[in-house]
């Protein structure tokens, strides 16, 4: 693959390239929920976390964590290995934790490799990369010949750099580097700051579901999957699980070995942090590498296609064993979705109380150590899914046909359709209703630290398209107005329960005023 054709294609995208120039997670405080320790295992000053679901195959770990130190939830003391051979928890990391890639001492030319310089092939979705080099936290792209490349932003957190060389091959004779063979998906989880952020995840994995499924060029499952910034700890199941359905992982199958940075307690730090198994002066050589296009690069939010999505949460229900969703009478079955942490009901009770008058309703209070499985029948059984905008909204896409979400937004949330980010995952199955009920008064606003309502108390929902407007909104209680609500209810839940489609029970999403 000739540069021309890769450099024709990067010229045509600077008009498509989106910056944006903050990350406005709508999860910001969720880390108290979701960051959370399996009961069953403290003891001794010492807590264990949870490992069920899926791991890479030979690499299954818990986190382990001292009681008394007060960390930030970026902080892990430390982790445990499950030793498959003597069945039981170690502190020794096993083989299977590590990809190390083959060694070249004897020169590139001689193992027989082609040439080491870097080819790329890219589309409006995604390059490959084949010899994309990585040295000590940065990625190169290795040039010769006598033409001049500019390097480019590979994913959000990531530049490209440029070795310009006389001879490729020549110059990596007087390196020291590794080759990690075959097909490598390599992947920026861009909201690094909001590492427990599940909603992240359905955004930047959902896309490239589609984007492996229909590349035939490029093996699914991958070889080896890189995941930048985060740290094992930040892997919760249910991102397990997501991730080994987006990468085409059978049923009962292991992921494939995964690759991230050395963990280091800064988490600024850690994003510049080396691969671990590789030294600070080794250069690694991806044979082939995958990189989506992710949403600051005018990348997508969801999937590609409805067949995409109905195949997604067929093939994740069957990771667990379980029937795939299918169309059948919605039971009256609502499940409301408590948070702890902020965005709260305030009038909670007068709520459940209203809901009971239209069917049987459960409570779930969702956390990192629920199985996914538990989720996962919560959301099969569920007729009608009521919960605040908040990361465990991103169960809902799994909802079954004909089931409804209604969601409570709180007031000042619609910068950059922040509010519509869970409804479009679930308008892309087409056969899920949504619905919102939106507080728009101060006066159904409970702003948790006194002086975010100090100053942005007054500010019109237009107005709050700053960082500090967005997040100071995470922060807040909300105070349903009842009356709208049963409205609500009274309006859509018959069409809903009478197994309405999506056309005849549509309802406009709420206006800002
Ligand atoms: C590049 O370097 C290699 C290894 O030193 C050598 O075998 C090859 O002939 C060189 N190629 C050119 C075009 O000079
Ligand atoms: C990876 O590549 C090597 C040769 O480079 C090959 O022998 C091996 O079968 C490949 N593995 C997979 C999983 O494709
Ligand atoms: C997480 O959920 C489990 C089961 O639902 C519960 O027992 C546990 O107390 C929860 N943890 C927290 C911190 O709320
Ligand atoms: C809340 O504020 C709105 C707008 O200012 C007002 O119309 C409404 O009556 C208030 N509601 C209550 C319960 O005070």
């Amino acid at each position: 693959m000739p540069w021309g054709k890769q450099l024709l294609t990067w010229c045509l995208f600077p008009s498509l390239i989106i910056v944006v120039a903050v990350v406005f997670p709508w999860t910001q405080s969720t880390q108290g929920v979701w960051y959370d320790w399996g009961g069953a295992n403290r003891g001794a000053g010492r807590r264990v976390g949870v490992a069920n679901g899926v791991f890479p195959a030979g690499c299954k770990w818990r986190d382990v964590q001292h009681d008394g130190a007060e960390k930030e939830f970026w902080a892990v003391e430390g982790y445990e290995y499950w030793d498959e051979v003597r069945q039981r928890w170690t502190s020794k990391r096993p083989p299977g934790c590590i990809v190390q890639g083959f060694a070249g001492s004897e020169g590139w030319a001689t193992k027989r490799l082609g040439s080491p310089r870097t080819e790329v092939d890219c589309t409006v979705t995604h390059c490959i990369y084949k010899n994309l080099w990585y040295n000590n936290g940065r990625f190169f792209l290795l040039v010769d010949g006598p033409d001049a490349v500019e390097g480019w932003q590979m994913t959000r957190n990531q530049d490209l750099n440029v070795l310009h060389v006389d001879n490729a091959t020549a110059f990596v004779d007087n390196l020291e580097w590794r080759v990690v063979t075959n097909d490598t998906l390599l992947f920026d989880f861009v909201y690094f700051l909001h590492p427990t952020a599940i909603g992240h995840w359905g955004e930047m994995m959902f896309p490239l579901f589609s984007i492996l499924k229909r590349e035939p060029q490029f093996q699914w499952p991958p070889a080896q999957f890189v995941l930048l910034h985060l740290k094992k700890v930040h892997l919760l199941e249910w991102a397990r699980a997501v991730i080994a359905t987006t990468l085409g992982v059978l049923p009962s199958r292991a992921l494939p070995p995964l690759m991230m940075q050395q963990e280091v307690d800064s988490v600024w730090d850690q994003i510049l942090s080396p691969l671990e198994g590789f030294g600070q002066r080794e250069w690694v050589c991806f044979e082939r590498a995958l990189v989506v296009r992710d949403m600051f690069l005018g990348g997508e939010r969801t999937f590609l296609s409805q067949e995409d999505a109905r195949a997604f949460r067929s093939m994740i229900y069957a990771q667990y064993g379980l029937p795939p969703p299918t169309k059948r009478s919605v039971p009256r079955l609502i499940t409301f979705q408590r948070k702890r942490a902020n965005r709260r009901v305030v009038n909670e009770e007068q709520l459940i109380s209203l809901l009971k008058e239209y069917g049987q309703v459960q409570v779930v209070e969702f956390n990192a150590s629920t199985p996914f499985e538990e989720q996962l029948r919560t959301m099969a059984a569920t007729g009608v899914f009521i919960s605040v905008h908040t990361s465990n909204l991103a169960n809902a896409p799994f909802l079954q046909p004909g089931s409804a979400v209604i969601e409570i937004l709180q007031r000042n949330w619609i910068w950059d359709n922040l509010d519509r980010s869970f409804q479009i995952q679930t308008a892309k199955m087409g056969d899920i209703h949504h619905y919102a009920w939106r507080a728009r008064f101060r006066n159904q606003t409970i702003y948790i630290n006194k002086r975010d309502g100090e100053r942005f108390g007054d500010w019109e929902p237009l107005q709050c398209s700053t960082e500090d407007c967005v997040e100071a909104h995470t922060n807040v209680d909300v105070i349903v107005n009842l009356d709208e609500f049963r409205a609500l209810l009274d309006n859509r839940l018959p069409l809903v329960f009478g197994g309405a489609s999506l056309d005849e029970a549509a309802l406009l999403w709420p206006p800002i005023e």
